[in-house]
């Protein structure tokens, strides 16, 4: 019975661990707004999460050609920005675990930081699929 409990409470932690938040578009707006991102280039973030992620916070990618990974609603790059010890660190000063919680605070910040760097060419996500038509945001 002991292993039967522990087993039960191994897999309700993954399951946890599992549950992931989708932000919808008129939501993933609101969060943006009040994380401080620009109104002048807020579709193209929208775009951006949108092709990055589907909007969905705890994303984390394939392991791309290189080995790195992805991480969270902007997908953010482990080679650089986050790190996987325990401690935060790397350019963002987080670690990808952070990255990757309902909560985007971090991950908007980073997300700014690569931003202001590379600009939205750092996307793949963006460079292909946002430089067209961006999506409508004015019901939001
Ligand atoms: C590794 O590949 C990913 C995705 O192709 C890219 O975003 C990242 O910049 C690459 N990192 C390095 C160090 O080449
Ligand atoms: C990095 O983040 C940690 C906590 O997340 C903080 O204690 C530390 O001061 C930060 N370091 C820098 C250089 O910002």
């Amino acid at each position: 019975m002991k292993y039967v409990a522990v087993f039960v409470a191994i897999a309700a932690v993954v399951v946890l661990q599992c549950e992931s938040k989708t932000f919808k578009r008129c939501e993933l707006v609101r969060e943006l707004r009040s994380q401080g991102f620009p109104e002048n280039k807020l579709r193209d973030w929208v775009c951006l999460v949108e092709s990055e992620s589907s909007g969905n916070s705890n994303k984390v990618s394939k392991e791309n050609k290189n080995g790195s990974r992805d991480y969270g609603l902007f997908q953010i790059n482990d080679k650089y920005w986050c790190s996987h010890t325990s401690t935060a660190g790397k350019d963002c000063n987080v670690t990808c675990a952070e990255l990757i919680t309902d909560d985007i605070t971090k991950a908007a910040k980073c997300a700014k930081k690569v931003f202001k760097r590379h600009g939205f060419n750092a996307w793949y996500g963006w460079k292909n699929r946002c430089q067209g038509t961006l999506p409508d945001i004015s019901s939001c």
